[in-house]
């Protein structure tokens, strides 16, 4: 068995989303989902996947004048984040590492677009990195921090997708 690591072959957008459905069904409260790769490698396109798959039907974009997006209307909270635009001290002080943590935020799923701007990651993840390839599709690296995470990931990956354990 690898390191809870497994590399996914994501041929078209649809792909991408039909991933983020599945995440969203299977996660559960709490989860920190740290998202990875270049500009338009499908990080958002996943998230909107996410909502589907909480049961979200308000449109999911990325955060542009809010910090952190919430979305309440689901199985849990969706509290959606995107670095790109922040300076540092804007992402320390969101706190992050510690989100949810807090009593007067319901548990829910966080997901972070340009998570490898923090400078102190959560210690319980699952990171989820995605590359164009050649092909035009994507390849998605799942990683699991935390064995709680791998029996999760191996889940969501269990049927019909195409993964490798690397
Ligand atoms: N697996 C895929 N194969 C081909 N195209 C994809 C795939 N997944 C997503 N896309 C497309 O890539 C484009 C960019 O997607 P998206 O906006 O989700 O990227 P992003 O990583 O959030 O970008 P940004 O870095 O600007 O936030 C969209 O047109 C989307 O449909
Ligand atoms: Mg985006």
């Amino acid at each position: 068995m690898g390191d809870g690591a497994f590399r996914i072959g994501l041929p078209n957008a649809q792909a991408t989303h039909g991933l983020g459905i599945r995440l969203g069904q299977l996660c559960p409260p709490g989860t920190v989902l740290l998202l990875s790769g270049d500009l338009g490698s499908g990080k958002t396109t996943l998230v909107q996947g996410i909502g589907a798959g909480l049961g979200i039907a308000e449109p999911i974009s990325s955060p542009t004048f809010t910090l952190i997006n919430e979305y309440l209307e689901g199985r849990m909270p969706l509290y959606h984040v995107d670095l790109y635009r922040l300076d540092p001290d804007q992402i320390g002080s969101l706190e992050l590492e510690s989100y949810g943590d807090a009593k007067e935020i319901e548990p829910g799923l966080l997901a972070i677009e340009w998570s490898e701007r923090m400078l102190q990651p959560p210690r319980s993840a699952i990171r989820l990195r995605l590359e164009a390839i050649t092909s035009g599709g994507r390849l998605a690296t799942l990683t699991a921090v935390g064995e709680e995470h791998t029996a999760l990931l191996k889940e969501v990956i269990g049927d019909g997708l195409l993964a490798d354990e690397i």
